[in-house]
């Protein structure tokens, strides 16, 4: 798609002030614009959004999980979600599946779309991938998984990655065992959620369990879990051994993350530069990028109001106007309402209680 519209003076020099402070890594021979990744989120990283937080300073973006047997039926569907932008920079995409064969066909296909890197989903906890094997269920049978990355790598010229969870369950904890594995094999970095697969998305991120696995890994190691406010990861930027965080639910509340998390000064303040005027401007570039890639009115309005209403949380009068947003069955309405709202807002302050759960269920 053509570049958008620039956002507002006052909105780029924001951005900017952040992105003078990122530092630009590698994790095996891919480079990323930032440590801070933005993790795959089902139903949530499709391209629009990919780009938006590329906009707003994730340094890579990774796709929803992917059905490789979905890809080898030439699932109509299935194949839209392997569509990558021209304006996308640094984007990879994630396959799910079981199999060494269909995995290595359905990686084929997915690498003429034009990622970065392939990545493979050892991680979803949800019982319709596991009870077929994919997903964590892959963490359990681990002599599966040589032969597994071993043929995938045979058959693409781009890096591959995994992103796993600490083990099946409190005695599995075999994180270190599929690193070792995942090293001998050709897989390139590895991304992990501090969690079980029987935790699914309970209890914390045992970000301890992380830090520790530097000591054995060989590989860089992506850190992932409960990254949900600019102070947190600031702070675990600057203590963590890992190569690099990846932030999932955090950048649905704070689209700004990547860049307020980058200059441990000011995410220590808790107090945000970014108001209402900004989320607006945020809004109307997802508007942009959505009704570029779908054609239909219906799709952009499902995509956008949920996006909309996680970015209002934590602000003034947001439980009602999530209530008008979900009331509202028309796209020109409900932008009509966001920037209404978002507007109204001056330079009101988010609060959210982050001990309270939130989304407690994902694919990974
Ligand atoms: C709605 C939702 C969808 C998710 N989908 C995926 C997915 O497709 N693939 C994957 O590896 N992880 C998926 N995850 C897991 C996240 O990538 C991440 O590991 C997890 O949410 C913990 O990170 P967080 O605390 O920053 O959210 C999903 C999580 C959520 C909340």
């Amino acid at each position: 798609m053509k570049k958008p519209a620039p956002f507002s003076p006052e909105l780029n020099n924001k951005i900017e002030q952040f992105q003078a402070q990122a530092a630009p890594m590698k994790l095996g021979t891919v480079d990323f614009s930032s440590k801070l990744l933005l993790a795959p989120m089902a139903g949530i990283c499709n391209i629009p959004f990919r780009l938006l937080m590329e906009d707003l300073g994730a340094g890579g973006t990774v796709s929803e999980l992917i059905s490789c047997h979905g890809i080898n039926y030439a699932n109509q569907r299935t194949l839209e979600m392997l569509k990558i932008d021209n304006l996308e920079k640094n984007v990879g995409l994630q396959l799910f599946g079981e199999d060494a064969e269909a995995m290595s066909r359905a990686a084929e296909v997915a690498q003429n779309y034009g990622p970065k890197f392939l990545d493979i989903n050892m991680g979803c906890p949800v019982n319709k991938v596991v009870t077929k094997g994919g997903g964590s269920a892959l963490m359990k049978e681990v002599e599966k998984l040589a032969p597994l990355f071993e043929k995938v790598r045979s058959k693409i010229k781009i890096p591959l990655s995994i992103k796993i969870r600490t083990g099946w369950d409190a005695n599995h904890l075999n994180a270190a065992e599929i690193l070792k594995i995942a090293h001998d094999s050709g897989i390139e970095w590895v991304a992990i959620h501090g969690r079980t697969r029987t935790q699914q998305y309970t209890g914390l991120a045992d970000w301890n369990f992380i830090e520790n696995l530097n000591e054995v890994k060989k590989l860089p190691l992506v850190g992932n879990g409960d990254l949900h406010h600019p102070y947190g990861v600031s702070d675990r930027l600057l203590k963590t051994n890992c190569n690099a965080l990846m932030i999932a639910r955090g950048a649905l509340r704070n689209p700004f993350i990547f860049l307020e998390s980058l200059d441990p000064n000011y995410a220590k303040q808790k107090r945000s530069i970014f108001h209402g005027k900004d989320y607006w401007e945020v809004v109307q570039r997802l508007y942009t990028y959505n009704t570029e890639i779908f054609p239909e009115e219906r799709t952009t309005l499902v995509q956008l109001r949920k996006l909309i209403v996680w970015f209002a949380a934590g602000f003034p009068h947001a439980a009602a106007f999530r209530s008008q947003i979900f009331g509202c069955q028309h796209l020109g309405d409900t932008m009509k309402f966001t920037e209404d709202y978002f507007l109204s807002l001056g330079e009101s302050q988010k609060f959210i209680n982050y001990d309270e759960v939130f989304m407690s269920s994902g694919h990974g």
